[in-house]
Order: structure tokens, then C-alpha cells, then sequence
């Protein structure tokens, strides 16, 4: 069996997206074949409350889904932006085309794995899940959350029924091309816990990857066609990563692909640039392969990230306020580097487990309570 898992898929203007014949003679080569709807269609439902922009998709989308032969994984961040009446629109055009589906639900109790097998008799089953980023409504909606204890048990349910678990997940650093140390750790676990290949999209750039205990990991596919403005180069890059099933084991190919912002097609990318992609991809598997050096791009890339995470930090809730947050966070840096104890508390709530889940719970709770 032969699987196709490309990453981001966001198209508001979807009359221009098109494929390249070369793209869509290797998906015909597949069995399946994956991209990452990143978000729902146009629907009359409302902007959800949330942080980052609340974005839909041109209907089109989907006809192009469609006629292309591929399927979808709806696990992310965007994918409730406009609540249950934008995923259930999505849901209802999406099966109204026979495409198949995973990854997002309008109740906890329609959730399941989406489970393939081919004539040959191998079975795999795609589990798709997000970083808890606005991801489900107070009723349990949405995509089911990356939690590790969760996806073990899953890995080994599906295994004692005889399936290869393949896990598409999403999350990471955005326009980071490596994962964080914890996460690189935490992706070998569930390897040596009985995943039979793990692929992130999310970060927006094509990543890092790795073989760990004869399974393959990818840890970024990066966009497969990302209609938002960016000017890195890397933005509107992707890798679609080949699976191929064989004798209970599933190895990895990626294809680098590219995405022409003004014409709107998809294309195999060419063999110049593509050799430049993944000699850096090699530069970067050798980083993840070294905990020294893994640990010293995260500090590095953590420091990058100072200013933005000193939003987070400032109190009352100016982080998203009526006050510009930048003006407020430049106007308190001075204030906190004074008094650095102040943000003692903020850091050991965040960092310590026991209490991030009190904070987390209360700072729901609060969101249940009518605002002004
Ligand atoms: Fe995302």
C-alpha cells in the first residue's frame, strides 16, 4: 500500500488551484492520498472567539479535492474558526462529494480513525490530531486534542486489531524548521510505543526529519498551498511524504512541491531547487540527531521569539486588548526587567504540569463567563 500526506491547505480563491500533471500522476500512484484542510468552507457561520485570524475556504476547494482523487485530514487549528456551523457545512460538502475524511466531528462520540486496507491485505489507519489551539467547542466538537497518553492507548488499540498506525499530527513552532527538543522526544516515544510513521504539518515550512527505531518521522511537510502573504521563500514550500506500507513496515519518501502564488498551481518542485531542499533537510536531520545541538537551536530560536512571548505574559489581559499590545508590552518591558521576580508565578504555572492543568481549567471556565 501506497499513502500520500501533504500538509497546509488553504485556499479562499479556489478557482485558481490547479495541479501539475506530474503531482497528479504520483497521487495516482497512491492508494490514498492526504492534504490538510486548514480550515472550513464559507458558511453562515460566525468567527468563533479565539486568538489568530478566524479564516475560511473558497467552496471551490473542495471541488478540486475532488477531482483530484484525494482525501482529507481536518485535525488543526483553523478548523473551528467558525464553530460547529462551519465544520458542519464542511462535513456536509465533503461527503456530498464522497471524499474521504478524518480528523474533525461534530460530536466526541462520531470521532474515529479512519482505517485503510488495500487488496494485498495490508491495513493501516490514519490517526490525526491537533495541538489543543481552539480546536474543539465547550461541547466537545472539533478535532480530538494531541494528548500523549491518549495516542498510545490508540496506537496499541489499533495495533492488537492488527492496523499500522500512521500519525498525522499537527502542531509545532510556526516558521521553525525544527522541532523543540520536547517534541522531537516525544515523537521517538511513540514511535518505540508502536506508531508505524508519524508526520506533523503546522509549522508553515518544510521540516526536519528522522528515522528513529526503524520508523519514520517527519516533524514539518510544511504548506501544500497556502493563499496568505509571507515573504519566505519557504512558505510556499511543501514535501508530501510517500508511505509505503510494506511487510508491517511503512517507509517515507518526501517529495518537495511548490506553490505559485499567482497562478495557484501545485507543482512537483524542480530538481535544481529541490536538491538545494533536501540537502538542507539533511543539514537539519543531523541538528535533530544531536541533543547538543537540537538544545542550542531551541535556545536560540526561543530568544527570537522574547518579544512575542512577552505578550503572553503581560497581565490583565492587554494581550489582546483595547490597548495595542505592542505598545503595552514595550511600555512594561522596562517595568518587568526591574522587577523580573514578578513574572516567578507566570512561569511556574506555565512550566509545571499540575499547575498548567488548574490555569488552564480556570482560564476556560473564564471564557464561559458573558463579557462586557
Ligand atoms: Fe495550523
Amino acid at each position: 500500500m501506497k499513502i500520500a500526506v501533504s500538509g497546509d491547505l488553504f485556499s479562499p480563491s479556489a478557482g485558481r488551484l490547479t495541479f501539475s500533471q506530474e503531482l497528479l500522476d504520483l497521487w495516482a500512484t497512491c492508494d490514498s492520498s492526504f492534504v490538510n484542510l486548514e480550515g472550513p468552507i464559507e458558511s453562515a457561520g460566525a468567527p468563533v472567539r479565539k486568538t489568530g485570524p478566524n479564516i475560511f475556504q473558497d467552496p471551490l476547494v473542495v471541488e478540486r479535492i475532488a477531482s483530484a482523487g484525494l482525501s482529507v485530514t481536518l485535525a488543526n487549528n483553523h478548523i473551528m474558526d467558525f464553530g460547529i456551523d462551519g465544520l458542519s457545512t464542511t462535513l456536509a460538502a465533503l461527503d456530498a462529494r464522497g471524499i474521504k475524511r478524518t480528523g474533525a466531528y461534530t460530536s466526541r462520540e462520531e470521532r474515529v480513525d479512519l482505517e485503510l486496507e488495500d487488496s494485498d491485505g495490508d491495513a493501516v489507519v490514519i490517526v490525526n490530531r491537533c495541538e489543543a489551539e481552539w480546536v474543539q467547542d465547550a461541547s466537545g466538537a472539533g478535532a480530538p486534542v494531541l494528548d500523549l497518553v491518549e495516542l498510545c492507548r490508540t496506537v496499541k488499540q489499533h495495533k492488537s486489531r492488527g492496523l499500522l498506525p500512521i500519525l498525522v499530527l499537527h502542531g509545532g513552532q510556526e516558521m521553525w524548521d525544527l522541532p523543540s527538543p520536547k517534541r522531537r522526544d516525544q515523537a521517538r516515544f511513540l514511535a518505540e510505543e508502536g506508531a508505524a510513521a508519524i508526520v506533523y504539518h503546522h509549522t508553515h515550512v518544510p521540516s526536519a526529519w528522522e528515522v528513529w527505531d526503524g520508523v519514520p518521522i517527519s516533524y514539518g511537510l510544511g504548506n501544500f498551498s497556502f493563499s496568505m502573504e509571507n515573504s519566505d521563500i519557504r512558505f510556499s514550500q511543501g514535501l508530501t511524504a510517500i508511505l509505503v506500507v510494506e511487510s508491517g513496515r511503512v517507509s517515507m519518501e518526501l517529495v518537495p512541491t511548490a506553490f505559485d502564488a499567482s497562478s495557484g498551481l501545485v507543482s512537483v518542485m524542480p530538481s535544481d531547487q529541490a536538491g538545494y531542499l533536501e540537502r538542507k533537510l539533511m543539514a537539519l536531520r543531523s541538528i535533530v540527531e544531536s541533543d547538543a545541538s537540537l538544545e542550542a537551536h531551541w535556545n536560540q530560536f526561543t530568544r527570537s521569539q522574547a518579544f512575542a512571548a512577552g505578550k503572553l505574559a503581560m497581565p490583565l489581559g492587554y494581550s489582546s486588548g483595547r490597548v495595542g499590545w505592542g505598545v503595552m508590552s514595550r511600555a512594561m518591558a522596562p517595568v518587568l526587567r526591574r522587577l523580573p521576580n514578578e513574572l516567578d508565578p507566570l512561569l511556574n504555572a506555565v512550566r509545571c504540569d499540575s499547575h498548567r492543568e488548574v490555569l488552564t481549567t480556570v482560564l476556560e471556565a473564564r471564557r464561559k463567563v458573558p463579557q462586557e
